[in-house]
């Protein structure tokens, strides 16, 4: 998808829906990373005069240290342990909106500021709709080091074929995640309950967190080739 769509469908979410005041959680990802730049335009030109935001990866947070966007964290009491809203991208979207994430590798802190939210916003483009998750995308799994070949036979037990280590291209070793674990990859043909999915990943020892989301997204930017940002 074209730099520019990505960043008109995250400048349209961030305009419709961030207001001056609120507890914003910030996502992360080549869509979502355009929320973050906007935010600081906002900012700039004092349209928003005060905000607390808090990212969902060291590489938000990077892009909001270069913004001069000023950050708080998950245990600022001025949070009261809940956010107004979080925009962040998504790797696959259902027709009743459960997701994958984290193709990027950030889905512990996605989903744990995404489910504290009480609005959750996704940006991304139409190339992300499925009819079923799982169509396109298989499912990333944090998994702490020590358990990666339990875990990676109980995922295959649960249905996932190929369960892959993430390794990157460029260097001789395994992805490890901002807190240390590592992500499988967990191909799983056609998932029809990604709630049931969900609950039953995150029940296996070893499974830090999984991309599944089921909590309700309230509000979907979609971006279509001829440059159209649909709201739904
Ligand atoms: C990051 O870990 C992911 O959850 C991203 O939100 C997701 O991969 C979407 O990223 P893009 O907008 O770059 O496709």
């Amino acid at each position: 998808m074209e730099k520019n769509l990505k960043r008109d469908i995250a400048f349209a979410a961030a305009d419709a829906l961030i207001r001056d005041g609120m507890k914003l959680g910030l996502g992360t990802g080549s869509t979502a990373c355009w929320v973050a730049v906007r935010l600081a335009e906002l900012i700039k030109s004092k349209k928003i005069r005060s905000i607390r935001a808090v990212a969902t990866s060291y590489n938000t947070r990077l892009d909001c240290e270069r913004l001069g966007i000023p950050l708080t964290g998950l245990a600022d009491p001025a949070l009261d342990n809940q956010l107004d809203l979080t925009i962040d991208g998504a790797d696959e979207i259902d027709p009743n909106r459960a997701l994958i994430k984290g193709g990027g590798g950030a889905l512990l802190l996605e989903k744990i500021i995404a489910y504290a939210s009480r609005e959750f916003a996704v940006v991304a483009g139409d190339n992300k709709l499925v009819a079923h998750l799982g169509e396109t995308f298989a499912v990333p799994v944090e998994v702490v080091p020590e358990a990666l070949s339990l875990v990676q036979d109980k995922l295959a037990r649960l249905g996932a074929s190929p369960v892959a280590l993430r390794t990157p291209s460029n260097f001789a070793g395994p992805v490890y995640t901002d807190h240390g674990n590592l992500i499988v990859d967990a191909r799983f043909p056609r998932i029809d309950a990604p709630a049931e999915l969900e609950r039953e990943l995150k029940a296996v020892p070893g499974v830090v967190e999984s991309g599944v989301f089921t909590r309700p997204v309230t509000h979907l930017f979609i971006g279509f080739p001829d440059g159209k940002v649909e709201r739904r």
